[in-house]
């Protein structure tokens, strides 16, 4: 069953809840700002992203949380409501009750613990309302920040998967990272 799309979740410093069609305009602004940083690793963040882009990301993500497919949050600033970044659950796979989580961080609000925090509570939403047991989060074996973001929200290395992903259209060797419900314990 589809969950609703009001879903929040507030947790003293961030506030993590689906995309809406009025974050298209912060959503450009924020990965207009960070192509330098998330430009390597996230191939849509590239020169000419623009409204149109956002407008796309945030019909599609919609229609993710519709289908219960994709579950796909914002991370806000709660007392200033100012675009941090965004953090989901992809790739679900009902039949093993497991998904992918993805996230970024817009570049002026990097290394302050905001992807850390986002996943944890990423994971819990996992775990708690759509009944994961596994999530997994796949880095590229140089991607330094991702992979130290996986770690410190408790996920534990697992291997090198050959050709796991493809960077820029080209198959890639990944880190591959989980989390099962107990790493997240205690908050
Ligand atoms: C990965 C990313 C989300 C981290 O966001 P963040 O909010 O800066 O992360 P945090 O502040 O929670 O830091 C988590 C850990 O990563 C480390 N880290 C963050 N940026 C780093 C960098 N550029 N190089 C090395 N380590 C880095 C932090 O020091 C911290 O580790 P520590 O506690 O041992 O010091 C951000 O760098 C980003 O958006 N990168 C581009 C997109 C991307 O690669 N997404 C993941 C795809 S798999």
């Amino acid at each position: 069953m589809p969950l609703p799309c009001d879903t929040e979740i507030v947790d003293g410093s961030l506030l993590l809840r689906p995309w809406r069609s009025d974050d298209a305009g912060a959503l450009e602004a924020a990965v207009v700002e960070s192509i330098d940083s998330l430009g390597r690793w996230l191939p849509w963040c590239r020169a000419g992203y623009d409204l149109a882009a956002a407008r796309d990301w945030v019909r599609r993500c919609e229609q993710g949380w519709a289908d219960g497919e994709h579950f796909a949050f914002g991370i806000f600033d709660p007392t200033r409501q100012r675009l941090l970044g965004s953090v989901g659950l992809n790739q679900r796979n009902p039949l093993h009750r497991s998904a992918n989580l993805g996230y970024w961080v817009r570049q002026s609000e990097q290394r302050r613990g905001v992807a850390t925090k986002a996943v944890r509570l990423a994971a819990r939403f996992g775990f708690r309302h759509l009944g994961l047991q596994r999530i997994e989060v796949v880095a590229l074996p140089d991607n330094q920040a991702s992979r130290r973001t996986a770690e410190r929200a408790g996920a534990r290395f697992e291997a090198i998967a050959r050709h796991r992903i493809l960077d820029h259209g080209q198959p890639k060797d990944a880190a591959v990272y989980a989390l099962v419900p107990g790493d997240l314990e205690p908050a």
